[in-house]
């Protein structure tokens, strides 16, 4: 499974690509606002210090106006994926971009049937939304669950990229499914690295070492 980091902050991906954990970014005009950052040069930045895809988010909502957003977004890197919201303006341009050679990202995903479209537009990755769905009472993983078995079933090489990630477990769950990306809050994959048995287990083993009066270096 790849992770990409869900986040417009520069500092935080700079520290987190360092683990080497990091396949790519996700950005969205809400985590955008939030850097308080110019996004045309925030997303330039953020294509210098991560190799994999790098989402930049149209905001136009019809397919002549989007297209020419995602055409310019495309032209900051080689590594932009071109963010497109799933309504018919949004796959009309995820085909065109898809054609052209652009990385497409299909965002705001809450449905099986939604995301069987958006990979019959040429979609590179579909950003089916867990939490959002969780939020109103819905099972966000059961979507990832069903659009796995789509996707299998018809070979469709859209990968499933699960979006609006609260925690580790949800990570775990999209991983025993089978999809290909989660892109991760920051805060989510430092949790990861968590468990309080690692804690107590190192503690162990550094008091156990010092009573021997030994050094490695
Ligand atoms: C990523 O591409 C999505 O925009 C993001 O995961 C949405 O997350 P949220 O529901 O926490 O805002």
């Amino acid at each position: 499974m790849k992770f990409f980091i869900d986040t417009a902050e520069i500092d935080e991906i700079r520290d987190l690509a360092a683990t080497g954990l990091v396949d790519g970014v996700t950005t969205n005009p809400s985590l955008i606002a939030k850097s308080g950052r110019n996004f045309l040069d925030v997303v330039a930045e953020i294509c210098d210090v991560v190799d994999g895809p790098v989402s930049a988010e149209c905001v136009a909502l019809d397919h002549e106006t989007m297209l020419k957003e995602g055409r310019k977004l495309a032209e900051i890197a080689d590594n932009i994926a071109v963010k497109v919201p799933l309504t018919p303006d949004g796959l009309k341009t995820c085909r065109v971009l898809a054609e052209g050679g652009t990385m497409v990202n299909v965002t705001l995903c809450f449905s099986a049937a939604q995301a069987l479209l958006a990979a019959k537009a040429g979609a590179t990755f579909i950003s089916p939304f867990v939490g959002r769905l969780d939020d109103i009472g819905q099972d966000g993983l059961s979507l990832i669950a069903e659009i796995c078995e789509i996707y299998a079933n018809y070979d469709f090489p859209t990968e499933v990229l699960v979006a609006s990630v609260r925690g580790p477990l949800h990570v775990a769950a999209a991983a025993r499914m089978g999809a290909g990306v989660a892109t991760l809050p920051p805060n989510v994959l430092r949790a990861m690295f968590k468990h309080p048995l690692t804690d107590k287990g190192l503690a162990a083993f550094l008091d156990d070492w010092a009573k021997t009066g030994q050094t490695i270096l």
